[in-house]
């Protein structure tokens, strides 16, 4: 399938089966902005919970934090947002369309230039959209700014995070005196944030509000044993075994790209941003980063306050380093799509003839609907077999029940949400007590007695 086919059939069947609508849509929309549907929530709830339970429940060196989304200015100038968190822009002088200065380099010098020089500034670009003239690429800061309260000037400005890394920070001693945590440890969350991108776009891919779950792993510079090598090997480790284990992504379709010296971060000594192969090209999913102790110094500066730690073993005071795997959730949820995107020949459930069935192949707990209750028709006798089971299912799992339409109609909707399992109650279970479960991946079905029927779903789900 054309790799652009992939991207408009996946909007398509989001918008189509509720996963991710169109924002503010009955107002004509608001560019590249997204709700997440029904399926899209559950499916968005189910990867933060998997990766909650992954990088913070299962270990313990991980505490959590929920922190501001406004915090005091002087956050970001110690993080250097205000001073340095800027893309460069340029502008078309004729159809005044706005770009991404390294991006539109980066599209020129991708194109082969056979005879001519190599493109070295905004100068040899032309606008992609008209050909005509770019202005000079000039910074632009990529917070969003208000004022808190009635009085707007400077000395109410503040900003809406631009990442959650700074609430980590800046509650680093509250939490070490609360918690009486010892390096080394993290401080993790998962929250909205908000960046004006100038060229939002590909979908959810690049949006000005999204969600980031992210944390900041405190380590002592001076360890007995390994360095921060050996923790930043442990942490790339772990990142492989959850796109493995837990996301179960063709591990083909990740790029692990090693940011060299000098395009990294003055303050960072080793970068590695996880890249993903997208429809639309190579691009970067998510990062981790030894920032040293960059952070802790910068906020100590500036607020005053005393950051530092005592090693147990000399009595010395000194700064934390720190390792910071950081996640895009609404990138993870578009790379979970991608993956479970299949087309398929499959028989239809009435005439056996051949057609195209779309599955979401999602891991089966990231699955927005995990059982569908399907009665093979709407009479009563059957109704009052089906709706107590779903009520009872639905304690231990998402269930959906459905009643209208034909069967095969109704399969094929729950292949397409990707329901690992659909359960029919027809006329023989009145008198077997029997129904009949569709596995999703292979399409086998299997008689299994109503009274087993929780136990054996829980298997499936181990
Ligand atoms: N604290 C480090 C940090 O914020 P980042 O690379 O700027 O690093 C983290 O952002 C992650 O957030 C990215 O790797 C990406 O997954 C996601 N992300 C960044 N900008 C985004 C945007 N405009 N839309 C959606 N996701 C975005």
């Amino acid at each position: 399938m054309p790799q652009n086919d992939l991207m408009e059939k996946i909007m398509s069947l989001c918008k189509r089966r509720g996963f991710i609508f169109p924002g503010s849509e009955i107002y004509g929309g608001l560019a590249n902005s997204w709700d997440y549907g029904p399926l899209g929530h559950m499916l968005k709830q189910n990867i933060k919970a998997a990766w909650w339970k992954f990088f913070v429940q299962e270990r313990d060196d991980m505490v959590p934090l929920d922190s501001a989304i406004i915090m005091n200015p002087k956050v970001w100038e110690a993080s250097g947002h205000l001073q340095n968190f800027s893309d460069l822009l340029t502008e078309c002088k004729s159809c005044h369309h706005r770009f991404r200065a390294d991006h539109l380099l980066e599209a020129a010098s991708a194109e082969p230039q056979y005879d001519k020089e190599p493109i070295k500034t905004i100068a040899d670009v032309k606008c992609p959209d008209c050909g005509g003239k770019l202005t000079p690429a000039k910074s632009f800061n990529l917070m969003f700014k208000t004022f808190l309260g009635t009085t707007e000037d400077s000395s109410t400005v503040a900003y809406l995070r631009p990442e959650t890394a700074g609430g980590m920070f800046v509650n680093f001693k509250n939490i070490t005196t609360t918690t009486r945590r010892r390096l080394p440890f993290g401080i993790a969350q998962i929250g909205k944030n908000f960046r004006n991108e100038i060229t939002p776009g590909n979908f959810i891919f690049r949006t000005r509000e999204f969600e980031i779950g992210e944390f900041e792993y405190f380590i002592n510079p001076n360890p007995p044993a390994g360095g921060w090598e050996k923790v930043f090997e442990m942490w790339l480790g772990e990142i492989k075994r959850w796109w493995k284990e837990v996301m179960q992504v063709n591990m083909d379709n990740l790029v692990w790209h090693e940011i060299p010296d000098g395009v990294r971060a003055h303050y960072s000594k080793r970068t590695v941003d996880i890249e993903y192969k997208y429809p639309f090209g190579v691009k970067e999913l998510h990062g981790i980063a030894y920032r040293t102790d960059f952070d802790l110094k910068r906020h100590q500066e500036v607020s005053g306050a005393d950051l530092t730690c005592t090693d147990p073993e000399t009595n010395e005071k000194f700064l934390p380093h720190v390792i910071e795997p950081t996640f895009g959730i609404d990138r993870m949820l578009l790379v979970a799509l991608l993956e479970a995107y299949h087309e398929e020949a499959a028989p239809t459930a009435e005439k056996g003839e051949m057609e195209t069935r779309v599955v979401m192949k999602f891991p089966k707990h990231l699955a927005p609907v995990q059982v569908a209750i399907l009665p093979l028709s709407k009479k009563e006798d059957l109704a009052k077999v089906a709706k107590p089971l779903a009520d009872e299912l639905r304690k231990s799992f998402w269930v959906e029940y459905d009643e209208t339409q034909s069967i095969g109609k109704r399969y094929r909707r729950q292949d397409e949400i990707g329901t690992p399992y659909c359960v029919t109650v027809d006329f023989k279970t009145l008198e077997d007590k029997k129904v009949t479960v569709r596995d999703r991946d292979t399409m086998q079905q299997e008689r299994i007695a109503i009274a087993e029927l929780q136990d054996y779903l829980l298997a499936k789900f181990k």
